[in-house]
């Protein structure tokens, strides 16, 4: 039976650890972390997760802002709080969540954030520096997952680690991270995605096993290699009448058929989405720092 990854368990402790953080930082008269979202339009995800970010703040003591506008709103509208929010010295790191309406090119959007104040580290700038190893922002997911395996210990040297999904967000940044030359790192990587063919080849042969793809239970028992780590990013609401808000939240791994071959798993939820959301924090305060560190 494999042995659960717990991301709500350590992103607990990672908050305990930003928490005395700030406190310490208060004590030595210096600001409190600054994190603002920007939310366009009413996609009733991204209000969940923008309102979770704003929530987490509160806990481990940074000042949170949340900017919203509809879905109406124009690109220009959106670039000029993007600007305000660039010129705003109190503000540490913000995030525009997304997606953002189709009207508003989005990449026009987030390249125009100031990297230095990039914590969701989607800026060209951020991904370069990530792809060759310097100091910069990483993805939240991505840098979330790291985390586990770190904290967890899990053996990484000179092990197949396959990534399912390549989206700019989880899969293409988890693909570069794991074969870096670091500790959790220098992974052999393989990236498919769904113009793979054969892809169950792959993703049998993993031993470990990223899955980031949107479709619930896509992963079995059958499909893993026996003691194989499992980390499911997915979370697709899926319609559950049993449920008062009418649906359930599932992973991309079907837990209780790969818990019997793997040798750790993360459960949907409290697997890599509080990891996500606590990375921002560590992010948000490493961005903090830099700029302090840049002031003096
Ligand atoms: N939409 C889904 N995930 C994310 C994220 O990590 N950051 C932002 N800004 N939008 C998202």
């Amino acid at each position: 039976m494999a042995e659960v990854i717990d991301g709500k368990l350590t992103s607990a402790q990672i908050k305990a650890e930003i928490k005395i953080e700030v406190e310490n930082r208060i004590t030595q008269g210096k600001k409190q972390p600054h994190l603002v979202a920007v939310l366009i339009g009413e996609d009733g995800a991204s209000m969940t997760y923008v309102h979770s970010k704003v929530k987490d703040c509160e806990e481990v003591g940074f000042k949170s802002g949340l900017i919203s506008r509809p879905a109406s709103a124009t690109e220009a509208e959106v670039l000029q709080i993007v600007d305000a929010l660039n010129a705003n010295t109190d503000v540490d790191g913000f995030i525009v969540q997304l997606p953002l309406p189709a009207h508003i090119n989005a990449n026009k959007v987030l390249q125009a954030i100031d990297p230095k104040k990039d914590v969701d580290g989607f800026h060209p700038e951020n991904v370069g520096k990530m792809s060759i190893g310097l100091e910069g922002f990483v993805p939240a997911t991505p840098y979330g997952i790291m985390q586990l395996l770190k904290r967890y210990n899990i053996e990484t040297v000179g092990k197949h680690c396959v990534v399912i999904g390549r989206s700019n967000i989880v899969g293409r940044p988890m693909s570069i991270l794991m074969s870096g030359n670091t500790n959790p790192g220098n992974c052999t990587v393989t990236l498919v995605h769904s113009k793979t063919k054969d892809l169950n080849s792959y993703v049998k042969a993993a031993d470990i096993l990223i899955v980031a793809l949107g479709r619930p239970e896509f992963v079995d028992a059958s499909m893993v290699k026996p003691g194989a780590v499992i980390i499911d990013v997915g979370i697709t609401r899926v319609e559950d009448a049993t449920k008062k808000s009418g649906y359930r939240i599932a992973g991309d791994v079907n837990y209780a058929s790969v818990a019997e071959v793997a040798s750790f798993v993360t459960p949907v939820p409290g697997g890599v989405g509080p990891m996500t959301r606590v990375a921002l924090l560590m992010n948000t305060l490493k961005a903090c720092e830099m700029r302090e560190a840049a002031e003096n």
